[in-house]
């Protein structure tokens, strides 16, 4: 079995704000959670399930504040931006459906998915409306 990676927090990680990058640790510590839940002795399908919906809870809330912070900044690509959420909770939710189905994806491709996403997104996307904000001197609460 492949070894998934966890994700370690680091300087890269970092958006230069540090309520974001709280909320960011938290749902990097959901998945990091679902990987220990994967390898440990006591792995169900239905635990994977319920760690993961408690991940997309989380994420809706971070995405909500995140989304609002955007308008606040009158971010150009917030349309975008709100896009790949929109995919995220898409793509998550029909994970959550599969997984109690009778033809559940392999944790695996689950813990992919969600490796790919948040580094990319954290590190090439929401790093983008932080510059925007420091780029024009907003001063803007999340
Ligand atoms: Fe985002």
């Amino acid at each position: 079995m492949e070894k998934n990676k966890k994700i370690v927090w680091g300087n890269s990680h970092s958006i230069g704000n540090k309520e974001i990058d709280n909320d960011h640790k938290h749902i990097i510590d959901i998945y990091n959670q679902l990987i220990d839940l994967l390898e440990g002795d006591h792995f169900t399908s239905s635990e994977f399930a319920r760690v993961l919906s408690e991940m997309t809870d989380y994420s809706l809330r971070h995405f909500q504040r995140e989304e609002n912070y955007m308008l606040n900044l009158s971010y150009p690509n917030y349309e975008q931006h709100v896009g790949f959420h929109r995919d995220y909770i898409y793509k998550v939710a029909m994970f959550n459906v599969n997984l109690m189905s009778s033809t559940p994806p392999s944790p695996q491709v689950v813990l992919n998915f969600l490796y790919e996403w948040w580094n990319f997104h954290i590190m090439r996307k929401d790093v983008e409306y932080e510059n925007f904000k420091s780029d024009n001197d907003y001063k803007v609460d999340y």
